[in-house]
């Protein structure tokens, strides 16, 4: 789930606040923009290129636990998280393990803001038939992935500071 987004989250403060540096007075909402989070050069290398070993479990432990929050944190944390993880990976695994995709030639994909971020008019892609024997040595060396992050529900203050 190469960092799918919420677009923006709120939170109302409830008491006077520092958070970056920045006074936050009671009663001010607060917006926090994953795609931001997710490609701030603070967080993460590189932020901008496809490197899914990021997200291996020794490189998650290594970076702060807020910054990858695609299903939001603390208390209103998404509570379709692991069935969202679980059907994605399902389908992904079940297709992946039938077809060779690749992507047809084609302007550069443009984010779309919509409820979630999408690709803006789809991502044309050829599906190639694998067959058994493809299959079997495509998928041998794969070892399934899980999700490893996750910002937890309860924050004290240093964390909500992002620190
Ligand atoms: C990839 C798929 C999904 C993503 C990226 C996602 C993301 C999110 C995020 C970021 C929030 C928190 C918003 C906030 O903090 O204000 C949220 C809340 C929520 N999500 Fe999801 N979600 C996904 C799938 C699902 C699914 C499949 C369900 C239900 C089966 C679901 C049900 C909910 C509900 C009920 C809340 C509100 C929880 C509350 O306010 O206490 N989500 N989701």
């Amino acid at each position: 789930m190469e960092r799918l987004l919420s677009l923006v989250f709120r939170r109302t403060a409830l008491e006077d606040d520092v958070v970056g540096g920045y006074h936050i007075p009671a009663g001010s909402d607060v917006l926090m923009v994953p795609y931001i989070i997710h490609r701030h050069e603070s967080f993460w290398d590189n932020p901008e290129a496809f490197d899914p070993d990021r997200f291996l479990p020794e490189r998650v432990a290594e970076r702060h636990r807020c910054a990858y929050v695609p299903f939001g944190g603390g208390p209103r944390l998404c509570i379709g998280m692991h069935f969202a993880v679980m059907e994605a990976l399902t389908i992904v695994s079940m297709v992946s393990q039938r077809y060779r995709l690749d992507r047809v030639p084609g302007p550069a994909v443009i984010p779309e803001a919509s409820f979630t971020l999408r690709p803006g008019g789809g991502v044309r892609m050829k599906a190639t038939p694998r067959s058994r024997q493809t299959r079997k040595a495509d998928v041998e060396d794969v070892e399934a992935p899980s999700y490893t992050g996750g910002c937890p529900r309860r924050l004290g203050i240093a964390d909500r500071a992002l620190g």
